[in-house]
Order: C-alpha cells, then sequence, then structure tokens
C-alpha cells in the first residue's frame, strides 16, 4: 500500500481532456445526459457516475477517496460542515426509540444533539466519563445502537482506550462512532481498533489554515450507503470549492502536523514547569493520565493542549486578555496560535454542572498551537501569565 504522504499528494481525479496537473475546481450544479436512457440508467444507479452536485461531485469524491485511503476505509460522504457529518451520520442510522452509549466529554454541540434534539425523534443516551470505560457495558440495553467516542477531547484532550471501545462495540454489536477531529488520520486510524465509522471536522488540522468548513464521515460501506441515502435527500452536502479547497490541504498535512505536534510538545513542556499554569494535559506529556495509551494509538500528540490558570475565571479572563501574539478565537487547527476558554464559549451552553463532569472547570483554557516558531509562542504565553 501506498505510504500516508503518496496517497495525501497523488490521490487525484481522473484528468480532463486539458491534462491539468493540478486538480481543478468543478463549479456544476448539475451534469448532463447521453439520452434519456442514460439517464435513466444513472438515475436507477445501474451506471456509476455524477447527476447533481447535492448527491457527488468531482471535487467531493476526490476529498472522500483521499480521506478513505488515510483512514483505511472504503468508502465515505463529504458535508458541508464537521456537526453536518455529526448529525447526519447519526440521523441517517438512528430509529425512534433507539439507544446511544457516548463519552461525557464530545463537542458541545454534539451534546446539543444528544440532549435537545435526539429526545424530539425519541432517541435517548447514556453518559460515560472518559475514565470510566469499564462501565460502558453496564450502559448498554437492548435498544442501544450506537458507540460515540471523540479522542483526543474537545477541551480537555483526554484520551480514550479505542482498542477498548472495538472490543466492547464488537461484544455487543453496536455501531462504533469515532470523532477523530483532533487527530486527524496522519496521527490515528480508529478503523484499526475497530471502528465502525470515522468522523472529521475538515474546518480544523485537514483545512488547517482557518479558511472553510467542511466535514466527512468514512468506514463501513454498508453503513455510508444509508449515511449517503439520507444525505442525498436532506441536502448537508459540501460545495465542490471547499472540496478543492480541503483537498489540496491534505497534499501538506503530514508535514503541517509534525510542524504542529514539535510545536506543541515544546510549549506543553514550558507550560509544565509554569507557576501559573496547573494540570496541564497534552496526551505525549508522561504526566498525561492516559499517556500510554496515546503513545499506543497516536503517531505524535496532536496540537490541542488545557491547561487550568491558577486563579479561576477571573484569572482566565486576564490570560485571555494578555495575549498578544495568540489569537483569541473559537477555532483550532490553524496555522496561527489560538486560545479560548471552554467554559464561556465552546461549551457555554452546558450547565455548570454538566461543564465540571465534561472536565471543563472555570479556569481552564484550550491551547491551539499554531506554526509560528515555537520561541515566539512560548514567549506570548509566558508574559500572559506573567501578568496574573
Ligand atoms: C471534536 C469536534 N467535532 C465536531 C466539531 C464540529 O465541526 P464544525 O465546526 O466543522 O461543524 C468540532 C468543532 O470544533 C469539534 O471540535
Amino acid at each position: 500500500m501506498e505510504k500516508f504522504e503518496t496517497i495525501a499528494v497523488r490521490t487525484q481525479m481522473e484528468r480532463s481532456q486539458h491534462l491539468e496537473h493540478s486538480t481543478p475546481v468543478y463549479l456544476t450544479s448539475s451534469y448532463v445526459f447521453e439520452d434519456a436512457e442514460d439517464m435513466r440508467a444513472s438515475f436507477s444507479e445501474e451506471k456509476e457516475r455524477n447527476i447533481y452536485s447535492r448527491f457527488t461531485n468531482p471535487n467531493t469524491s476526490e476529498f472522500v477517496d483521499k480521506i478513505a485511503k488515510m483512514e483505511g476505509a472504503e468508502t465515505g460522504y463529504a458535508f458541508a460542515t464537521g456537526m453536518a457529518a455529526v448529525f447526519s451520520t447519526l440521523a441517517a442510522l438512528l430509529n425512534s426509540g433507539d439507544h446511544v452509549v457516548s463519552a461525557r466529554s464530545v463537542f458541545g454541540s454534539t451534546h446539543g444533539l444528544f440532549t435537545k434534539y435526539f429526545p424530539k425523534w425519541n432517541i435517548s443516551h447514556s453518559y460515560f466519563n472518559v475514565n470510566e470505560v469499564d462501565k460502558i457495558e453496564s450502559l448498554v440495553k437492548p435498544e442501544t445502537k450506537i458507540l460515540f467516542a471523540e479522542t483526543p477531547t474537545n477541551p480537555g484532550v483526554d484520551i480514550l482506550d479505542l482498542e477498548r471501545l472495538g472490543e466492547i462495540a464488537k461484544k455487543h454489536s453496536l455501531i462504533l462512532i469515532i470523532d477523530n477531529c483532533f487527530a486527524t488520520p496522519y496521527l490515528q486510524n480508529p478503523i484499526k481498533f475497530g471502528a465502525d465509522l470515522v468522523i472529521h471536522s475538515a474546518t480544523k488540522l485537514i483545512d488547517g489554515q482557518g479558511r472553510v468548513l467542511g466535514g466527512v464521515t468514512v468506514g463501513n460501506p454498508d453503513l455510508i450507503r444509508e449515511i449517503y441515502l439520507f444525505s442525498r435527500n436532506t441536502g448537508p452536502a459540501l460545495s465542490p470549492f471547499n472540496a478543492w479547497v480541503l483537498s489540496k490541504s491534505l497534499e501538506t498535512l503530514a508535514v503541517r502536523l509534525d510542524k504542529h505536534c514539535e510545536n506543541a510538545l515544546k510549549v506543553a513542556e514550558f507550560l509544565e514547569k509554569e507557576p501559573n499554569a496547573e494540570n496541564v494535559k497534552y496526551p505525549f506529556l508522561k504526566s498525561h493520565p492516559q499517556y500510554e495509551i496515546a503513545k499506543k494509538q497516536m503517531k505524535l500528540g496532536g496540537n490541542i493542549i488545557s491547561f487550568e490558570i491558577k486563579g479561576g475565571i477571573e484569572a482566565g479572563r486576564i490570560f485571555i486578555d494578555s495575549v498578544k501574539l495568540c489569537s483569541r478565537s473559537a477555532n483550532l487547527g490553524d496555522t496561527r496560535s489560538i486560545v479560548t476558554h471552554p467554559a464561556s464559549t465552546t461549551h457555554s451552553k452546558l450547565s455548570e454542572e454538566d461543564q465540571l463532569e465534561a472536565g471543563i472547570t472555570p479556569g481552564l483554557v484550550r491551547v491551539s498551537v499554531g506554526l509560528e516558531h515555537v520561541d515566539d509562542i512560548i514567549a506570548d504565553l509566558k508574559q500572559a501569565l506573567n501578568s496574573l
């Protein structure tokens, strides 16, 4: 099999009659047919071809092919955003009366799906804490269909043991869905450990430059077929232009990630020694509670660090106000380093109790380490911590 970097650069749609070197953008909403019979055969799927860009488009297909190969999957479907991928994947597979077992530490909007929207369709959930994987089996009911988790988690950067989740899902015939957003396919391939489906918010490290939104789900072809049919009718498709941007971004994912991770480890080691930073969590720091699991399933530690500012919410506010180089933004996985205060932003819709249960303390800060020179990133964080 080709190596990751070769897949990233060389997975490309068939060239047009112009023999372009780099993939062009196919900004077309529909496609034409030779005759009525061609049209009939295409709609009845006797022929595999593009019909309408809500279904497929050459740019989205190239992007999906690349991610699928990178994740060791056969096929997938691309979405306008990461949340469109999470929602459509779950909604396509769940029926009224079904139950989901999920890690409690999931992205705020995913938590919103489980707690606010799915109950409207009589779909229930049970949460397990990230350090209580052994409790999962006791939460499984006859109507449980899906086991869902993120690893590393947002924003706590906790690690779940994918091998263990794979075993549990297999034993209870559950569909294991992993949101692999923080790791990207370069650092971690959940399918190897038994995941049936892998979801990405491509908005983050896959784009990597803070330009476009996108999402993708890859994995088991029978499940993807259901997700495709649901999406073909409900319309969350990724735009061809964004697919083109994201496929281009994947060409440099490996080199970008190597540098992101090298910078992040240095920043994490610096933060560990800072008196105003507590509970520094980075998967490849030896002090991380799940360091051994991270080493087993991840190639490198990623670019996200979480820590607590000594002094709680007020000190957190001063810190965020004091950074000069780092951006104050809710995004992550950008070339530009970003500091975020999850309790008041990305996870603010969670009650205080739910925040604490998900490990989001009032002083928790999330740093998305970018590609500026690491000395400059550290100098900025240092002066901000010194201003407390
Ligand atoms: C782990 C995770 N999943 C899903 C999403 C949603 O992605 P998007 O913002 O592209 O909808 C995010 C966004 O931050 C995320 O961090």
